[in-house]
């Protein structure tokens, strides 16, 4: 089965950017109201395990609010703009936490409807992830909390600044990585929806491409 036109043109629109950044949007939902909360990440890679499922992969840290955000619920919604292309995508997806093995949401990762019947080593996945970060990102996961309160700036002098990969480590470094790895985690998208607008073409297009229980992506065109 082809891929549908919409991740032929998001991998074509990735493809000539280094580190494409999108805002992923999220619910947050231990309020009153539930209140919409968005941040920029990068896009990792394309995952496809079993096709025609493909899956978006980006890195953070599970103690991040985010994280329980996804937890609780787990319909984001990821938007990407191309500025050379002009070309806006909206993906909504069911999106899924993998932290390290021991970490109580390890429950919650679907290892079988995202692997099937493949076998994949997500752990393996997971640590060759934290492996190709850079040294800077890579000691971002040893800091406090995120989001916790903060004396001074200065406060963050005290940090390790860099940190090695697993096989690189030695000494202190080693207590480091260990700590970085029960951080570390991978964010998963499992898309369901896509909205596609396109600008560069007049008149301009926009085109929403929906996943039916028998995993088709059925295309519709829409007013812009
Ligand atoms: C260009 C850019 C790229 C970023 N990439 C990531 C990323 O890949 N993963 C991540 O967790 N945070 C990333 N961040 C930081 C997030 O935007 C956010 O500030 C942080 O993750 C805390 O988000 P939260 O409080 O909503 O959980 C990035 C920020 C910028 C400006």
């Amino acid at each position: 089965m082809s891929s549908p036109r919409w991740l032929r043109l998001l991998t074509d629109n990735l493809g000539v950017n280094k580190a494409p950044a999108y805002t992923l949007a999220t619910v947050e939902q231990n309020n009153p109201q539930p209140i919409p909360r968005s941040r920029t990440l990068i896009h990792r890679q394309v995952l496809t395990i079993t096709p025609p499922k493909s899956l978006l992969i980006t890195t953070t840290d599970i103690r991040t609010p985010k994280a329980s955000q996804l937890i609780i619920n787990s319909t984001s919604e990821a938007t990407f703009w191309f500025p050379e292309s002009e070309i806006q995508f909206r993906i909504t997806a069911q999106t899924y936490l993998l932290p390290n093995p021991n970490h109580q949401w390890i429950s919650s990762f679907p290892f079988d409807l995202l692997s099937g019947n493949k076998v994949f080593d997500w752990e393996k996945f997971r640590l060759d992830a934290y492996d190709s970060l850079s040294p800077y990102l890579r000691a971002s996961f040893v800091r406090p909390v995120p989001g916790t309160p903060m004396k001074s700036y200065d406060e963050a002098n005290s940090w390790p600044q860099t940190l090695s990969t697993r096989d690189e480590a030695k000494g202190e470094d080693e207590k480091n990585v260990a700590v970085a790895l029960e951080n570390f985690a991978i964010v998963v998208l499992d898309p369901t929806k896509v909205d596609l607008v396109e600008l560069a073409v007049h008149p301009n297009r926009r085109t929403e491409w929906t996943l039916t229980t028998g995993n088709v992506w059925l295309e519709q065109i829409l007013v812009p």
